[in-house]
């Protein structure tokens, strides 16, 4: 291997690239994973579902329902305290925000397999043809919907099971992720646009998502009671990426090409 750059020089770049250019702001998204990493079981679960999100088939493509299998066992066994905190970390700039859009690689997890968005009916039909998603979807919309008769028009004691139900649509065919990295909306990849004489349906199914003051404020409300879980890694920017190289074994290996799967990681850790 030709490229053969100096241990100490490539820890440097990793030090580079880790540091936010918002450093001054806590970046919330970080912290939580670098508590996942800190966690083994956690650290295991994400890195089976990077694994299997970043990875083709035969054929080319993501291999979409391998990853999505892998997401839904990420929040069915890690602690929900550590993967709610990847899914919900609060963000004030777009570093931030982009970094959570991409943590459950959307790529493969959330968009596709063509290029636009396609009606909300489809994942919806195929939702509820599924004993995998339709009571995920149920329980999303028992949690998370508006409850006109509610004193505070939310389901009451809602906040955490609605976020609990969120969580659990990830990697179901409805899942939703952030739309971009300039807000903390969230919704699955599909539209309303074709979906001729359904449409009502199909807006309301979207407005579960989009403009949901339930959802929104539970999002919100998340950040405050997070804390405790991650204030044990006060120091964290540092040591992610080092312990994931670390785990390919010492970085005295000279090839550039080894530390390239790691700098594909970085925004997922
Ligand atoms: C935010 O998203 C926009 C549009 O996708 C993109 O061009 C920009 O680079 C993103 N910002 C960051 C900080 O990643």
């Amino acid at each position: 291997m030709a490229h053969c750059l100096q241990p100490l020089l490539l820890l440097l770049l990793l030090q580079l690239l880790l540091r936010s250019p918002s450093s001054a702001a806590r970046n919330r998204c970080v912290d939580a994973a670098e508590a996942c990493t800190a966690d083994a079981q956690c650290q295991r679960l994400r890195t089976e579902y990077v694994g299997h999100c970043l990875g083709r088939t035969a054929s080319g493509d993501c291999p979409r329902a391998r990853c999505r299998r892998a997401l839904r066992r990420f929040f069915a066994r890690g602690s929900p305290a550590l993967t709610h905190a990847l899914l919900f970390c609060s963000c004030v700039d777009p570093v931030c925000a982009e970094r959570r859009r991409q943590t459950f690689v959307p790529a493969c997890a959330f968009s596709g397999p063509g290029p636009a968005p396609p009606s909300c009916l489809g994942p919806l039909d195929a939702c509820e043809h599924s004993g995998v998603c339709r009571p995920r979807l149920l329980a999303f919309q028992a949690s998370c919907a508006p409850a006109p008769s509610a004193p505070d028009g939310c389901p009451p004691d809602q906040a955490s099971r609605c976020l609990r139900a969120y969580a659990g649509l990830v990697g179901t065919t409805l899942t939703p992720n952030y739309v971009d990295n300039a807000s903390a909306r969230v919704a699955p990849w599909c539209d309303c646009g074709a979906s001729g004489n359904r449409r009502e349906e199909c807006e309301a199914f979207r407005e579960l998502f989009t403009g949901n003051r339930c959802l929104d404020g539970a999002i919100q409300a998340f950040d405050s009671g997070q804390s405790p879980v991650l204030q044990d890694h006060p120091d964290s920017h540092q040591h992610s990426l080092l312990q994931v190289s670390s785990a390919d074994g010492p970085l005295k290996g000279c090839s550039l090409l080894s530390m390239l799967p790691v700098l594909a990681l970085q925004p997922l850790l």
